[in-house]
C-alpha cells in the first residue's frame, strides 16, 4: 500500500473516490487526480480530440495497490461528486453508498417479516457441507462464537463442549432450536447496529448467507470488530440465494463477482478489519438429494470473506 497518494505524472496529491459501482475497477478505495494541468489528463483530452472523438479524456486513478490506471471522464468536473471527504473513521454507510443502494423492496420492520420462522435450508447439501469445512477449519476447538443473524442451525458442525456459542437474530423459535446455542439474544441491526455484547468477547464471529440483508453494514463491521479479541476472526459466507424484498439493492443489482467485492469493501471500509483469506465453491454438481436436481442446475455456489480486527491491542486482559 503506498504511503501518500501523489500523482506520478504531475505530483499533485489525488483525491480518494468512491468506485462508481457501474465500473469493473473493483477493491475499495481508489484516488484520482483532479489536477486540470496534470499532463496525463491534458495528453488524452488531446489526443482523443485529435482521433475525432470530443469532450474525453482520462485522469490518472491509482488503485488500492498504488497501480495505476486511467480513469474515464466526459467533462473537467466528472466523477468530483464522488470525492470522498470524510476520514475513514466517519465513513458511514448512507455516506458512502447512496441511499438508494442500502434500501430494500420491504421496508417494514424486519421483525414482522420474521414473526413466522423458517425452518428451511437456505443452501443445498453439498453447500452446506462446504460451509461446515471453512468453519471446522477457521475456529479453533474452545473458542467463544458469535452467530450473526442466526437462525436454526449455525453449520458450525461438530461443536466440543469447551465451545461457547452465542446466537443473535430476530425469530425466538428458531433460536430455540439451534442445538449449539449457549445463549441468544434477539436484536435487530437495521434498527440499532450496535451489538449488545461487551468488548473483546469473542474469538470467532460467523455470519452465514445474511449479510445481504444489512441496511448498515459498515457499522455493524465495525461493532463486530469491537467485540472480537484482538487475534479473533470474522467469517462471512454467502451464495446467491435470498429473501429478495429483504435483501438491499446493490446486492440485488450486483453479479456474483461484485458481491464478493462488495464484501471485501465491506470489510476495508469498516476501518477496523483487514481481510485475511478468501475462499469460492462454484460448480459442484447439485446432490441428487435436492429438488433441483436434475434441472441443470449446479449446486449453491459458496464465497467466504474473512478478516481479523486491526488497531487492537494483543495485551488486553481478557
Ligand atoms: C437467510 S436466514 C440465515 C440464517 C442462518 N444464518 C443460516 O445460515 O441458516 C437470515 C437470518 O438473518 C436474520 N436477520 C435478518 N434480518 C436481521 C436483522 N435486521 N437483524 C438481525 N438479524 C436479522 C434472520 O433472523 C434470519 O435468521
Amino acid at each position: 500500500m503506498p504511503e501518500g497518494h501523489a500523482c506520478a505524472y504531475c505530483g499533485s496529491e489525488m483525491d480518494p473516490i468512491r468506485t462508481p459501482p457501474e465500473s469493473s475497477w473493483g477493491g475499495e478505495m481508489h484516488h484520482i487526480c483532479f489536477n486540470d494541468d496534470c499532463s496525463y489528463f491534458t495528453n488524452s483530452w488531446k489526443a482523443l480530440q485529435n482521433q475525432g472523438i470530443d469532450k474525453t479524456g482520462y485522469r490518472c486513478r491509482m488503485d488500492p495497490r498504488g497501480g495505476c490506471g486511467p480513469a474515464p471522464v466526459w467533462s473537467e468536473d466528472a466523477l468530483k461528486d464522488l470525492i470522498v471527504k470524510e476520514e475513514p473513521d466517519e465513513i458511514t454507510s448512507f455516506s458512502w453508498f447512496r441511499a438508494h443502494d442500502l434500501g430494500r423492496d420491504d421496508e417494514t420492520p424486519d421483525g414482522d417479516f420474521y414473526t413466522k420462522p423458517r425452518f428451511v435450508d437456505h443452501l443445498d447439501s453439498c453447500a452446506l457441507e462446504t460451509v461446515e469445512q471453512i468453519y471446522g477449519r477457521l475456529t479453533p476447538e474452545g473458542s467463544t462464537i458469535l452467530d450473526l443473524m442466526a437462525g436454526p442451525d449455525s453449520h458450525l458442525g461438530k461443536v466440543y463442549d469447551s465451545t461457547i456459542v452465542v446466537g443473535l437474530g430476530l425469530n425466538k423459535s428458531e433460536l430455540e432450536a439451534n442445538p449449539v446455542l449457549c445463549e441468544h439474544v434477539i436484536h435487530d441491526l437495521n434498527s440499532d447496529p450496535h451489538l449488545p455484547f461487551s468488548d473483546n468477547r469473542f474469538d470467532v464471529v460467523v455470519n452465514t448467507v445474511s449479510v445481504d440483508y444489512l441496511t448498515q453494514p459498515l457499522e455493524v463491521f465495525r461493532e463486530v470488530s469491537r467485540v472480537l479479541k484482538p487475534d479473533g476472526l470474522f467469517i462471512v459466507v454467502f451464495s446467491n440465494r435470498m429473501f429478495t424484498p429483504k435483501a438491499v439493492n446493490v446486492w440485488k443489482t450486483s453479479t456474483e463477482k461484485q458481491r464478493v467485492e462488495l464484501v471485501r469493501r465491506f470489510f476495508s471500509l469498516s476501518g477496523r478489519l483487514a481481510i485475511q483469506g478468501y475462499y469460492e465453491s462454484s460448480g459442484k454438481p447439485r446432490p441428487k438429494d435436492d429438488k433441483y436436481f436434475g434441472h441443470g442446475i449446479p449446486s449453491d455456489p459458496i464465497y467466504a470473506v474473512w478478516g481479523k480486527p486491526t488497531n487492537k491491542s494483543t495485551n488486553l486482559m481478557h
